[in-house]
Protein backbone atom coordinates (compact mmCIF):
# COMPACT_ATOMS: atom_id res chain seq x y z
CA UNK A 1 0.00 0.00 0.00
CA UNK A 2 2.94 2.44 0.86
CA UNK A 3 4.60 1.96 -2.22
CA UNK A 4 2.10 2.41 -4.38
CA UNK A 5 0.95 5.38 -2.68
CA UNK A 6 4.94 6.65 -3.05
CA UNK A 7 5.01 5.76 -6.25
CA UNK A 8 1.37 7.92 -7.18
CA UNK A 9 3.17 10.92 -5.04
CA UNK A 10 5.91 10.64 -7.58
CA UNK A 11 4.34 10.70 -10.59
CA UNK A 12 2.04 13.58 -8.90
CA UNK A 13 5.17 15.54 -8.46
CA UNK A 14 6.28 14.79 -11.62
CA UNK A 15 3.45 16.15 -13.63
CA UNK A 16 3.21 19.22 -10.97
CA UNK A 17 6.82 20.51 -12.18
CA UNK A 18 5.66 20.29 -15.73
CA UNK A 19 2.92 22.70 -14.90
CA UNK A 20 5.67 24.69 -13.12
CA UNK A 21 7.86 24.75 -15.66
CA UNK A 22 5.39 26.12 -18.12
CA UNK A 23 4.27 28.93 -16.10
CA UNK A 24 7.99 29.85 -15.31
CA UNK A 25 9.03 32.28 -12.86
CA UNK A 26 9.57 32.36 -9.11
CA UNK A 27 6.50 33.44 -8.17
CA UNK A 28 4.56 31.66 -10.62
CA UNK A 29 6.03 28.28 -9.34
CA UNK A 30 5.16 28.83 -6.29
CA UNK A 31 1.15 29.73 -7.15
CA UNK A 32 1.52 26.17 -9.20
CA UNK A 33 2.49 24.76 -6.52
CA UNK A 34 -0.59 25.89 -4.26
CA UNK A 35 -3.32 25.43 -7.43
CA UNK A 36 -1.53 21.94 -8.36
CA UNK A 37 -1.90 20.90 -4.56
CA UNK A 38 -5.58 22.73 -4.44
CA UNK A 39 -6.56 20.85 -7.34
CA UNK A 40 -5.28 17.20 -6.36
CA UNK A 41 -5.82 17.46 -2.66
CA UNK A 42 -8.88 15.15 -2.40
CA UNK A 43 -6.99 12.77 -3.97
CA UNK A 44 -3.56 12.77 -2.70
CA UNK A 45 -4.28 14.16 1.30
CA UNK A 46 -0.87 12.87 2.26
CA UNK A 47 0.93 15.21 0.13
CA UNK A 48 -0.73 17.86 2.01
CA UNK A 49 1.70 19.56 3.29
CA UNK A 50 1.18 23.47 4.52
CA UNK A 51 3.11 26.31 3.82
CA UNK A 52 3.40 29.72 5.60
CA UNK A 53 5.27 32.39 6.26
CA UNK A 54 6.54 33.67 9.66
CA UNK A 55 8.39 36.53 10.26
CA UNK A 56 9.35 36.75 6.74
CA UNK A 57 10.43 33.57 6.38
CA UNK A 58 8.69 30.30 4.83
CA UNK A 59 8.14 27.27 6.86
CA UNK A 60 7.35 24.02 5.48
CA UNK A 61 5.31 21.71 7.40
CA UNK A 62 4.93 18.10 6.04
CA UNK A 63 4.97 16.06 10.05
CA UNK A 64 2.77 13.28 10.34
CA UNK A 65 2.59 12.12 7.23
CA UNK A 66 4.05 9.22 6.52
CA UNK A 67 6.73 10.19 4.04
CA UNK A 68 9.74 8.43 3.16
CA UNK A 69 11.51 10.50 1.09
CA UNK A 70 11.78 14.56 0.26
CA UNK A 71 10.49 15.93 -2.82
CA UNK A 72 12.70 18.19 -4.82
CA UNK A 73 10.04 19.83 -6.25
CA UNK A 74 9.15 21.43 -2.98
CA UNK A 75 9.33 25.63 -2.77
CA UNK A 76 12.96 25.99 -3.07
CA UNK A 77 12.59 29.38 -1.24
CA UNK A 78 11.70 26.93 2.33
CA UNK A 79 13.45 28.50 5.08
CA UNK A 80 12.11 26.22 8.28
CA UNK A 81 12.27 22.25 7.12
CA UNK A 82 9.57 21.04 9.02
CA UNK A 83 9.53 16.83 8.58
CA UNK A 84 9.25 14.93 12.06
CA UNK A 85 7.48 12.00 12.39
CA UNK A 86 7.24 10.55 8.88
CA UNK A 87 9.16 7.16 7.99
CA UNK A 88 12.40 8.31 6.13
CA UNK A 89 14.99 5.89 6.33
CA UNK A 90 18.10 7.27 4.30
CA UNK A 91 19.27 10.84 3.45
CA UNK A 92 20.68 10.34 0.03
CA UNK A 93 23.00 12.34 -1.85
CA UNK A 94 22.03 15.92 -2.62
CA UNK A 95 18.72 15.17 -1.46
CA UNK A 96 18.55 19.05 -0.28
CA UNK A 97 20.74 20.60 -2.78
CA UNK A 98 17.20 22.59 -4.23
CA UNK A 99 16.58 24.60 -0.99
CA UNK A 100 19.68 26.42 -0.72
CA UNK A 101 18.08 29.12 1.90
CA UNK A 102 17.11 26.40 4.05
CA UNK A 103 18.22 27.57 8.05
CA UNK A 104 16.82 24.60 10.12
CA UNK A 105 15.59 20.93 8.55
CA UNK A 106 14.03 19.16 11.52
CA UNK A 107 14.05 14.89 10.61
CA UNK A 108 13.49 14.05 14.04
CA UNK A 109 10.96 10.77 14.96
CA UNK A 110 11.79 9.07 11.51
CA UNK A 111 13.61 5.89 10.67
CA UNK A 112 16.92 7.34 9.39
CA UNK A 113 19.45 4.75 9.94
CA UNK A 114 22.11 6.15 6.80
CA UNK A 115 23.40 9.51 5.80
CA UNK A 116 25.15 9.50 2.47
CA UNK A 117 28.49 11.33 2.52
CA UNK A 118 26.72 14.38 0.64
CA UNK A 119 23.36 14.29 1.94
CA UNK A 120 23.87 17.76 3.39
CA UNK A 121 25.22 19.04 -0.02
CA UNK A 122 24.31 22.49 -0.90
CA UNK A 123 22.69 23.57 2.37
CA UNK A 124 25.29 26.51 3.17
CA UNK A 125 22.86 28.56 5.52
CA UNK A 126 21.27 25.65 7.67
CA UNK A 127 22.16 26.55 11.17
CA UNK A 128 19.72 23.89 13.11
CA UNK A 129 19.85 20.25 12.30
CA UNK A 130 17.29 17.76 13.97
CA UNK A 131 18.29 14.13 13.63
CA UNK A 132 17.27 12.79 17.43
CA UNK A 133 15.04 9.65 17.93
CA UNK A 134 16.37 8.12 14.67
CA UNK A 135 18.25 4.58 13.78
CA UNK A 136 21.44 6.08 13.39
CA UNK A 137 24.70 4.03 14.46
CA UNK A 138 27.05 5.22 12.58
CA UNK A 139 27.63 8.69 10.43
CA UNK A 140 30.95 9.79 8.87
CA UNK A 141 32.19 12.88 10.09
CA UNK A 142 32.26 14.61 6.41
CA UNK A 143 28.63 14.34 6.79
CA UNK A 144 28.11 17.64 8.36
CA UNK A 145 31.37 19.86 6.35
CA UNK A 146 29.10 20.67 3.74
CA UNK A 147 27.06 22.79 7.03
CA UNK A 148 29.24 25.59 7.58
CA UNK A 149 27.22 27.55 9.82
CA UNK A 150 25.61 24.53 11.66
CA UNK A 151 24.97 25.69 15.64
CA UNK A 152 22.71 23.30 16.79
CA UNK A 153 22.92 19.91 16.23
CA UNK A 154 20.22 16.82 18.25
CA UNK A 155 21.64 13.57 17.41
CA UNK A 156 20.25 12.32 21.14
CA UNK A 157 18.28 8.80 21.61
CA UNK A 158 19.86 6.75 18.13
CA UNK A 159 21.70 4.09 18.77
CA UNK A 160 24.91 5.56 18.34
CA UNK A 161 28.00 2.78 17.72
CA UNK A 162 31.05 3.90 19.44
CA UNK A 163 33.17 2.26 17.49
CA UNK A 164 36.52 3.29 15.53
CA UNK A 165 34.34 4.85 13.18
CA UNK A 166 32.67 7.50 14.57
CA UNK A 167 35.97 8.51 15.58
CA UNK A 168 35.91 11.51 13.27
CA UNK A 169 32.26 12.85 14.05
CA UNK A 170 32.80 12.54 18.06
CA UNK A 171 36.02 13.87 17.75
CA UNK A 172 33.97 17.20 15.81
CA UNK A 173 31.46 17.22 18.88
CA UNK A 174 34.32 17.33 21.12
CA UNK A 175 35.54 20.67 19.51
CA UNK A 176 35.28 23.80 21.91
CA UNK A 177 33.40 25.64 19.02
CA UNK A 178 30.97 22.86 19.15
CA UNK A 179 28.85 23.67 22.05
CA UNK A 180 25.57 23.19 21.00
CA UNK A 181 26.49 19.94 18.69
CA UNK A 182 25.48 16.85 19.81
CA UNK A 183 24.71 17.03 23.65
CA UNK A 184 23.21 14.44 25.15
CA UNK A 185 23.72 11.34 22.89
CA UNK A 186 24.89 8.34 23.87
CA UNK A 187 26.73 5.35 22.90
CA UNK A 188 24.44 2.07 22.86
CA UNK A 189 27.36 0.14 21.85
CA UNK A 190 30.14 -1.76 22.55
CA UNK A 191 29.22 -2.57 26.00
CA UNK A 192 31.93 -0.76 27.77
CA UNK A 193 30.95 2.39 26.19
CA UNK A 194 27.08 2.08 26.72
CA UNK A 195 25.29 5.56 27.93
CA UNK A 196 28.39 7.51 27.63
CA UNK A 197 28.38 10.21 25.96
CA UNK A 198 29.70 11.09 22.89
CA UNK A 199 31.03 14.74 23.91
CA UNK A 200 32.28 13.01 27.12
CA UNK A 201 34.01 9.49 25.35
CA UNK A 202 38.30 9.64 25.49
CA UNK A 203 39.02 9.85 22.09
CA UNK A 204 41.67 8.79 22.32
CA UNK A 205 40.74 5.30 23.45
CA UNK A 206 38.49 4.52 20.93
CA UNK A 207 40.00 2.74 17.96
CA UNK A 208 42.24 0.99 21.25
CA UNK A 209 38.86 -0.01 22.85
CA UNK A 210 37.70 -1.56 20.24
CA UNK A 211 40.47 -3.52 19.46
CA UNK A 212 40.58 -4.44 23.14
CA UNK A 213 36.65 -5.72 22.60
CA UNK A 214 37.59 -7.49 19.79
CA UNK A 215 40.43 -9.60 22.12
CA UNK A 216 37.37 -10.34 24.43
CA UNK A 217 38.51 -8.04 27.14
CA UNK A 218 35.43 -7.31 28.28
CA UNK A 219 34.97 -4.16 30.66
CA UNK A 220 32.06 -3.61 33.88
CA UNK A 221 29.72 -0.76 33.58
CA UNK A 222 30.71 2.32 34.80
CA UNK A 223 29.09 3.19 37.73
CA UNK A 224 27.83 6.33 35.67
CA UNK A 225 26.07 4.23 33.43
CA UNK A 226 23.12 3.80 35.77
CA UNK A 227 22.71 7.55 37.03
CA UNK A 228 19.88 9.21 34.81
CA UNK A 229 20.58 13.00 34.68
CA UNK A 230 17.99 15.06 34.38
CA UNK A 231 18.47 16.57 30.39
CA UNK A 232 15.95 17.67 27.60
CA UNK A 233 16.50 14.73 25.83
CA UNK A 234 13.68 13.02 27.45
CA UNK A 235 11.45 16.20 25.88
CA UNK A 236 10.69 17.26 22.67
CA UNK A 237 11.52 19.72 20.54
CA UNK A 238 9.16 21.44 17.99
CA UNK A 239 10.19 24.02 15.49
CA UNK A 240 6.56 24.33 14.64
CA UNK A 241 5.58 26.89 14.73
CA UNK A 242 7.82 28.57 17.19
CA UNK A 243 10.91 26.00 18.81
CA UNK A 244 8.87 24.81 21.42
CA UNK A 245 10.19 22.25 24.10
CA UNK A 246 7.40 19.89 25.06
CA UNK A 247 8.67 18.13 28.19
CA UNK A 248 4.68 17.39 29.47
CA UNK A 249 4.34 14.77 31.82
CA UNK A 250 8.02 13.11 32.10
CA UNK A 251 8.40 12.22 36.15
CA UNK A 252 11.01 15.13 35.84
CA UNK A 253 12.28 16.78 39.56
CA UNK A 254 13.94 19.39 37.44
CA UNK A 255 14.03 21.72 35.15
CA UNK A 256 16.28 20.11 32.50
CA UNK A 257 19.42 20.97 31.60
CA UNK A 258 20.32 22.36 28.49
CA UNK A 259 17.40 23.94 26.94
CA UNK A 260 17.89 25.21 23.85
CA UNK A 261 18.16 28.71 23.62
CA UNK A 262 15.93 29.78 21.16
CA UNK A 263 12.82 28.31 22.22
CA UNK A 264 9.82 30.34 22.28
CA UNK A 265 7.65 27.90 24.42
CA UNK A 266 8.55 25.57 27.19
CA UNK A 267 5.72 23.06 28.52
CA UNK A 268 6.97 21.70 31.84
CA UNK A 269 3.64 20.86 32.92
CA UNK A 270 2.60 18.07 35.11
CA UNK A 271 6.04 16.85 36.28
CA UNK A 272 7.66 16.45 39.59
CA UNK A 273 9.96 19.82 40.11
CA UNK A 274 9.49 21.30 43.67
CA UNK A 275 11.85 23.80 43.70
CA UNK A 276 12.96 26.76 40.61
CA UNK A 277 16.70 27.59 41.57
CA UNK A 278 18.45 30.86 40.64
CA UNK A 279 18.89 31.19 37.13
CA UNK A 280 17.51 28.20 35.95
CA UNK A 281 15.84 29.68 32.32
CA UNK A 282 18.61 31.87 32.16
CA UNK A 283 19.57 32.83 28.52
CA UNK A 284 16.29 32.13 26.85
CA UNK A 285 15.92 35.39 25.81
CA UNK A 286 13.11 34.51 23.20
CA UNK A 287 10.90 32.49 25.36
CA UNK A 288 7.28 33.95 25.58
CA UNK A 289 5.29 31.06 27.55
CA UNK A 290 6.87 29.04 30.58
CA UNK A 291 4.20 26.24 31.39
CA UNK A 292 5.04 25.29 35.19
CA UNK A 293 1.33 23.73 35.98
CA UNK A 294 0.82 20.60 37.96
CA UNK A 295 4.37 19.88 39.46
CA UNK A 296 4.83 20.25 43.35
CA UNK A 297 6.70 23.64 43.63
CA UNK A 298 6.90 24.87 46.95
CA UNK A 299 10.34 27.49 46.76
CA UNK A 300 11.15 29.85 43.72
CA UNK A 301 14.29 31.27 44.67
CA UNK A 302 14.25 35.14 44.13
CA UNK A 303 16.65 34.80 40.25
CA UNK A 304 14.44 31.64 38.98
CA UNK A 305 13.36 34.20 36.16
CA UNK A 306 16.51 35.91 35.97
CA UNK A 307 17.13 36.16 31.95
CA UNK A 308 13.27 35.91 30.99
CA UNK A 309 13.03 39.60 29.94
CA UNK A 310 10.07 38.71 27.23
CA UNK A 311 8.23 36.15 28.92
CA UNK A 312 4.60 37.06 28.27
CA UNK A 313 2.77 34.12 30.14
CA UNK A 314 3.69 32.00 33.25
CA UNK A 315 1.64 29.18 34.05
CA UNK A 316 2.31 27.93 37.67
CA UNK A 317 -1.37 27.06 38.66
CA UNK A 318 -1.61 24.04 40.65
CA UNK A 319 1.41 23.61 42.53
CA UNK A 320 2.13 24.11 46.32
CA UNK A 321 3.14 27.89 46.44
CA UNK A 322 2.24 29.72 49.65
CA UNK A 323 3.92 32.53 49.03
CA UNK A 324 6.32 34.49 46.53
CA UNK A 325 9.45 35.57 48.17
CA UNK A 326 10.34 39.15 47.92
CA UNK A 327 11.59 39.54 44.55
CA UNK A 328 10.82 36.67 42.46
CA UNK A 329 8.85 38.60 39.81
CA UNK A 330 11.78 41.52 39.18
CA UNK A 331 12.79 40.07 36.64
CA UNK A 332 9.36 39.44 34.41
CA UNK A 333 9.24 42.59 32.74
CA UNK A 334 6.77 41.95 29.80
CA UNK A 335 4.68 39.49 31.57
CA UNK A 336 1.10 39.98 30.53
CA UNK A 337 -0.45 36.97 32.61
CA UNK A 338 0.21 34.50 34.76
CA UNK A 339 -2.17 31.86 36.10
CA UNK A 340 -2.21 31.16 39.47
CA UNK A 341 -4.82 29.00 40.73
CA UNK A 342 -4.95 25.62 42.49
CA UNK A 343 -1.77 26.77 44.83
CA UNK A 344 -2.23 26.79 48.81
CA UNK A 345 -1.95 30.53 49.10
CA UNK A 346 -1.02 31.58 52.95
CA UNK A 347 -2.81 35.23 53.44
CA UNK A 348 -0.28 36.32 56.08
CA UNK A 349 2.19 38.58 55.75
CA UNK A 350 4.26 37.22 53.20
CA UNK A 351 1.63 37.32 50.85
CA UNK A 352 2.08 41.19 50.84
CA UNK A 353 5.22 40.96 47.97
CA UNK A 354 2.76 39.36 45.06
CA UNK A 355 -0.29 41.94 45.60
CA UNK A 356 2.17 45.12 45.61
CA UNK A 357 3.53 43.61 42.97
CA UNK A 358 0.68 42.90 40.97
CA UNK A 359 -0.57 46.25 42.06
CA UNK A 360 2.24 48.02 40.51
CA UNK A 361 1.78 46.23 37.18
CA UNK A 362 -1.99 46.29 36.80
CA UNK A 363 -2.19 45.36 33.46
CA UNK A 364 -0.72 41.81 34.08
CA UNK A 365 -4.20 39.12 33.83
CA UNK A 366 -4.24 37.02 36.97
CA UNK A 367 -6.67 34.47 38.38
CA UNK A 368 -6.29 31.90 41.32
CA UNK A 369 -5.50 33.87 44.29
CA UNK A 370 -7.27 32.44 46.98
CA UNK A 371 -6.11 32.16 50.39
CA UNK A 372 -6.17 28.71 51.45
CA UNK A 373 -4.24 29.35 55.10
CA UNK A 374 -4.53 30.15 57.89
CA UNK A 375 -8.02 28.48 58.49
CA UNK A 376 -9.45 32.25 59.22
CA UNK A 377 -8.87 33.33 55.78
CA UNK A 378 -9.68 30.09 54.02
CA UNK A 379 -11.70 30.97 50.85
CA UNK A 380 -11.18 34.70 51.01
CA UNK A 381 -9.82 36.47 47.68
CA UNK A 382 -6.13 37.62 48.47
CA UNK A 383 -7.06 41.35 47.27
CA UNK A 384 -10.02 41.53 49.53
CA UNK A 385 -7.50 40.20 52.68
CA UNK A 386 -4.83 42.54 51.73
CA UNK A 387 -7.53 45.40 51.88
CA UNK A 388 -8.65 44.57 54.80
CA UNK A 389 -5.10 44.03 56.45
CA UNK A 390 -4.58 47.79 55.33
CA UNK A 391 -8.12 49.19 56.79
CA UNK A 392 -7.34 47.57 60.08
CA UNK A 393 -4.16 49.40 60.64
CA UNK A 394 -5.44 52.85 61.41
CA UNK A 395 -7.80 51.25 64.55
CA UNK A 396 -4.35 50.28 66.21
CA UNK A 397 -3.11 53.91 65.77
CA UNK A 398 -4.16 56.24 68.73
CA UNK A 399 -6.97 58.07 67.63
CA UNK A 400 -8.24 61.99 67.60
CA UNK A 401 -12.07 62.70 69.01
CA UNK A 402 -13.43 62.89 65.17
CA UNK A 403 -11.35 59.74 63.51
CA UNK A 404 -13.14 58.31 66.84
CA UNK A 405 -16.64 58.22 65.33
CA UNK A 406 -15.23 57.28 61.86
CA UNK A 407 -13.78 54.53 64.02
CA UNK A 408 -17.17 53.62 64.96
CA UNK A 409 -18.87 53.86 61.35
CA UNK A 410 -16.09 51.56 59.97
CA UNK A 411 -16.10 49.32 63.31
CA UNK A 412 -20.02 49.30 62.02
CA UNK A 413 -19.72 47.68 58.70
CA UNK A 414 -17.43 45.43 59.62
CA UNK A 415 -20.11 43.95 62.24
CA UNK A 416 -22.31 43.48 58.89
CA UNK A 417 -19.44 41.53 57.54
CA UNK A 418 -19.00 39.66 60.23
CA UNK A 419 -20.29 36.57 58.58
CA UNK A 420 -17.56 36.12 56.44
CA UNK A 421 -15.24 36.74 58.73
CA UNK A 422 -15.83 36.18 61.93
CA UNK A 423 -12.14 34.87 63.11
CA UNK A 424 -10.55 37.43 61.58
CA UNK A 425 -12.40 39.99 63.51
CA UNK A 426 -12.10 38.55 66.40
CA UNK A 427 -8.62 38.85 68.86
CA UNK A 428 -7.40 40.55 65.70
CA UNK A 429 -6.33 43.62 66.94
CA UNK A 430 -3.45 41.71 68.89
CA UNK A 431 -2.11 39.99 65.88
CA UNK A 432 -2.02 43.18 64.13
CA UNK A 433 0.11 45.26 66.32
CA UNK A 434 2.37 42.53 66.36
CA UNK A 435 2.18 43.16 62.48
CA UNK A 436 2.87 46.47 62.46
CA UNK A 437 5.85 46.16 64.29
CA UNK A 438 7.51 43.59 61.81
CA UNK A 439 6.13 46.01 58.82
CA UNK A 440 8.85 48.93 60.44
C1 LIG B 1 29.49 -1.68 15.90
O1 LIG B 1 30.75 -1.46 15.32
C2 LIG B 1 31.66 -2.56 15.38
C3 LIG B 1 32.99 -2.13 14.82
O2 LIG B 1 32.85 -1.51 13.57
C4 LIG B 1 31.07 -3.76 14.64
O3 LIG B 1 31.92 -4.87 14.75
C5 LIG B 1 29.71 -4.08 15.24
O4 LIG B 1 29.10 -5.12 14.54
C6 LIG B 1 28.81 -2.85 15.23
N1 LIG B 1 27.56 -3.17 15.87
C7 LIG B 1 26.40 -3.20 15.20
C8 LIG B 1 25.19 -3.55 16.00
O5 LIG B 1 26.33 -2.92 14.03
C1 LIG C 1 -0.24 24.30 30.90
O1 LIG C 1 -0.41 22.90 30.89
C2 LIG C 1 -1.67 22.47 31.37
C3 LIG C 1 -1.65 20.94 31.52
O2 LIG C 1 -0.75 20.32 30.69
C4 LIG C 1 -2.75 22.99 30.48
O3 LIG C 1 -4.02 22.57 30.94
C5 LIG C 1 -2.68 24.51 30.48
O4 LIG C 1 -3.65 25.04 29.61
C6 LIG C 1 -1.31 24.99 30.05
N1 LIG C 1 -1.21 26.43 30.24
C7 LIG C 1 -0.89 27.29 29.25
C8 LIG C 1 -0.74 28.70 29.59
O5 LIG C 1 -0.71 26.92 28.11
Amino acid sequence: MKTVMLIMLLVFCRSAEFRKGKNGGMKNRLNGMRAGRRSTSKRFAAIDCKDYIELKEKYFDCQDKRLTRVSPHWPEDIIHMLLARNRIRRLENDMFLTFKNMKSLDLQQNDIAIIEEHAFAGLDKLTTLLLQHNRLQVVAEDVFINLPLLKYLRIYENPWNCSCELDGLIRKLQLPGSRNLGNYAKCAEPNNLKDQRLKKIKTDLLCEDDESSLQGTKKPFTPYSNIKEVDSTMCHIYMFPKPLLDCQNKDLKKVPADIPPEVFRIDLSRNKIKHLKAKEFLGLKDLKVLNLSSNAIQHIDMAAFSGLLHLRELDLSKNLLEHFDYGVLENLYFVQKLWLGGNPWRCDYNIHYLLYWLKHHYSVEHDGLTCKEPEEFKGWIVEEYVKSYYEECPKDKPTGQTDGIQEVNSDAEDQENMEHMPQHLIGSKVQETFKIIRLT
